[in-house]
């Protein structure tokens, strides 16, 4: 006897159907969550000359001080743009320092804050602080407080590096901010 189409077998196809869709749309929901602020700035970074955004202080004696010499202490502050653009509008700046921390020369440990100086963020800071794969193209380090609208600023910061001039060592790094809400 063949099967009346609204019967049993039907809806149960639908049942799990629904169980698809919400499977398909879970992790979009997550990745979309409302309750995650996301904020992209750009860190304009100058590895050499006068004008140097981001310089060796230290590092081991008779060793090369580089961001594959393990022990090289580099200070930064780079100027932080609205866009990639080096002069669109300056937001703040990025300030701190960057650790040349594995032996085998391949991660730096960053410890930065970023200084707001735009009327959205004014006097406000982001503390990022963190281990960079520096030979990935993301590098994850966490967020671990802020000042003003940030106080108690938890989240992430995924930094990559969107443009690269070898012969001035000029970085643009896209900085992308990832916070839980209740900070604003
Ligand atoms: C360094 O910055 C100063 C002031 O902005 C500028 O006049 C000078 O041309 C810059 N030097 C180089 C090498 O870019
Ligand atoms: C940010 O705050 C400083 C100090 O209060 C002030 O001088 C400056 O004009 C402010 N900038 C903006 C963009 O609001
Ligand atoms: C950068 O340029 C130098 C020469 O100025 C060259 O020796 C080196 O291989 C280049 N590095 C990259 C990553 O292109």
């Amino acid at each position: 006897m063949a099967l009346n189409p609204f019967s049993r077998p039907t809806k149960l196809m639908s049942f799990s159907s629904i169980l698809l869709l919400l499977a398909m749309l879970m992790p979009l929901a997550k990745a979309q969550s409302p309750r995650e602020t996301t904020i992209v700035l750009y860190l304009q970074d100058l590895a050499s000359g006068p004008n140097a955004t981001v310089v060796p202080i230290t590092g081991i004696q008779g060793k090369p001080q580089s961001f594959t010499s393990f022990g090289t202490i580099f200070a930064v502050d780079d100027i932080i743009t609205e866009t990639p653009d080096k002069v669109s509008a300056q937001i703040g700046r990025a300030q701190g320092i960057l650790v040349a921390s594995s032996l085998s020369g391949s991660n730096v440990h960053v410890s930065m804050s970023l200084a707001f100086t735009n009327v959205e963020y004014n006097g406000s800071s982001l503390e990022i602080q963190g281990i960079s794969r520096q030979f990935e193209r993301y590098k994850e380090v966490s967020v671990v407080s802020g000042t003003g609208s940030f106080r108690y600023a938890r989240g992430y910061a995924t930094l990559e590096t969107v443009f690269y001039d070898n012969k001035t060592s000029y970085s643009i790094i896209r900085c992308t901010v990832r916070l839980l809400p209740n900070i604003q």
